[in-house]
């Protein structure tokens, strides 16, 4: 029997309803397979937390969570009561940091059975690898002075050692894929960390004769991406590029509520941690109409990371049949609650599984 110890992180609104969704898939994976247990370990660090406790997490949360092999998150946020800046910084970035989880991997496919607000699309099947620990989201700078005189400074902060491990991963990622790795640059308006992005892109590459490289402005890449995202297969981004391309992602594949996302140590020394996409939607939170699947697709990562990528294909599929057969959150225009559509996931999965 494999064992894992996994920290679960629910956060705040729908993670609180799309987490023990995503587990009961879990469960069953477990249960088809046989030889698979899980040790979930809840933790119930989020803003309620903060409030009570003026911090997301105890001093030694994150010496706790290096404990476990994986962390599995909802979302964090309640921008009403606790600024997004304490709440995702205090809990969100500190464990993607202090965890070393700097590849970010973000996958954008149509599925089965879901309609793209695009017109007429070509099926599509990408993957986005954003750098996770720097670029854009760095705390260097600060600010001075008041009023009128208000000076506020924000650096954008690049490392060869980062910026060439996420490339790295990208076109080994590529390897395995359709060769094509395309690079988000904007290398024509910011003057020095985009041509030195672009010079790393070109040095990383040479070692991958086999795979296209090509490089493309953030700007026009958005544009691509919604009128031939079939054309893409990994596009490797920095932080703040990687973050915007994913929610586009995610809105050509339907809905945000189903793209999900991967925070990795690839070197494996400290556990990664599987969120969706999506964060924790005040707008519909404890209403029972969050989509789960962008939290069960998240878990189809997390197996696949862990080496059992069998069952994260079962698990996919059952959300591919549970799609098919019509089973639609509201986000997709159906009117399944949260419950409906993941008993009938659920029964898909046992039904593949069998
Ligand atoms: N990983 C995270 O923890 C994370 C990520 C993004 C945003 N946030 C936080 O979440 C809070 C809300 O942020 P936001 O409104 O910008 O983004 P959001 O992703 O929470 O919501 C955006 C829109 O998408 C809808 N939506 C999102 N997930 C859905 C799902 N699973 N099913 C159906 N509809 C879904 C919401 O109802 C909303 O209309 C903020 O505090 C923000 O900082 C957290």
């Amino acid at each position: 029997m494999n064992t894992y110890d996994i920290a679960v992180i629910p956060g705040d609104g729908i993670g609180k309803e799309v987490v023990p969704a995503a587990l009961r898939c879990l469960e069953a994976v477990a249960d088809i397979h046989g030889g698979l247990k899980w040790n979930w370990t809840f933790f119930p660090w989020n803003c309620e937390y903060y409030l009570q406790h003026g911090e997301m997490m105890p001093e030694d949360g994150i010496a706790t969570l290096k404990q476990f092999d994986q962390i599995f998150l909802g979302a964090v946020g309640m921008p009403e009561l606790v600024p997004d800046h304490i709440s995702l910084w205090g809990l969100l970035v500190r464990i993607r940091r202090e965890c070393e989880q700097s590849i970010n991997v973000r996958p954008a496919k149509l599925l089965r059975g879901l309609e793209s607000p695009l017109r007429n699309p070509e099926p599509f099947d990408f993957v986005v690898v954003r750098e996770n620990s720097e670029g854009e989201y760095s705390q260097a700078g600060g600010a001075i002075h008041s009023d009128e005189d208000e000076l506020v400074v924000q650096n954008a902060i690049f490392t060869r050692r980062q910026t060439a491990k996420a490339m790295k991963y990208a076109f080994e990622l590529a390897a395995e894929r359709r060769h094509s790795v395309v690079s988000a640059t904007k290398s024509n308006g910011i003057v020095h960390s985009m041509p030195f992005w672009d010079r790393v892109f070109g040095e990383v590459g040479a070692a991958y004769p086999d795979a296209a490289a090509r490089s493309v402005h953030i700007d026009a890449l958005c544009a691509y991406l919604v009128m031939r995202p079939q054309q893409f297969d990994v596009i490797v981004a920095s932080n703040l590029f990687g973050d915007i391309l994913t929610d586009l992602g995610g809105a050509i594949m339907g809905s945000i509520g189903i793209a999900p996302a991967a925070n990795l140590n690839v070197e494996r020394k400290y556990p990664s941690m599987f969120e969706p996409v999506h964060g924790s939607a005040p707008d519909i939170a404890g209403k029972g109409l969050a989509n789960p699947i962008g939290q069960i697709w998240t878990a189809k990562q997390m197996l696949d990371f862990i080496g059992l990528p069998e069952l994260g294909e079962l698990v996919l599929g059952a959300i591919e049949d549970s799609l098919a057969a019509g089973v639609k959150t509201r986000d997709l225009g159906g009117s399944a609650t949260t419950e409906e559509a993941v008993s009938d996931i659920l029964a898909r999965l046992y039904r593949r599984g069998k």
